[in-house]
């Protein structure tokens, strides 16, 4: 899948297309929830995805997410992130959007998220139901 967006940016699922080291540079100093990954594990994160959506913009890696599933009855959502000079004009609600609209069908989606709630929201998801449970070893 390629996508074009306005404005020059592309949505792409090619894990192959992924600039690892420009995700990690990223996540790795931006991302409150990712700060200090190594960039071993981006790369191991990256391949072992069920699927990654990456944005770009003339060639260069501008946001990504990757999503983990057993195609089945989960399907998680991780690393979503647009930099910084790309926000505000609609590009995470088109890069969540294709993520949950295409791949994977699980019956049900979850996600981390400290303030972004207002983003999801927009394609559907809310607080979690009375069925879900969560164990945090290292709290
Ligand atoms: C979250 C992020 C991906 C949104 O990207 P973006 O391209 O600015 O998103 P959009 O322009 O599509 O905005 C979508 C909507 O979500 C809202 N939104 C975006 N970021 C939000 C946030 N952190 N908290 C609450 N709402 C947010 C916007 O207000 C916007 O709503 P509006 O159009 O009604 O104003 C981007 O801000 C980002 O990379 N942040 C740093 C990393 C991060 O926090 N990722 C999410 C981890 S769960």
């Amino acid at each position: 899948m390629r996508r074009a967006l306005p404005g020059g940016f592309e949505l792409d699922d090619e894990v192959e297309r992924v600039d690892v080291v420009a995700v990690h540079a990223f996540l790795s100093t931006d991302a409150y929830w990712a700060l200090g990954r190594p960039r071993a594990e981006v790369e191991r994160l990256v391949r072992g995805a069920t699927r990654v959506v990456g944005l770009y913009r003339e060639g260069r890696q501008v946001g990504f997410c990757r999503v983990v599933s057993d195609g089945a009855s989960f399907a998680y959502l991780a690393d979503v992130y647009v930099l910084e000079e790309f926000r505000g004009r609609g590009l995470g609600v088109a890069l969540v959007r294709e993520a949950v609209e295409r791949g994977p069908r699980p019956r049900s989606w979850l996600l981390h998220t400290r303030d972004a709630q207002g983003l999801y929201g927009k394609l559907g998801f809310g607080p979690p139901s009375e069925r879900l449970m969560e164990l945090r070893p290292n709290g």
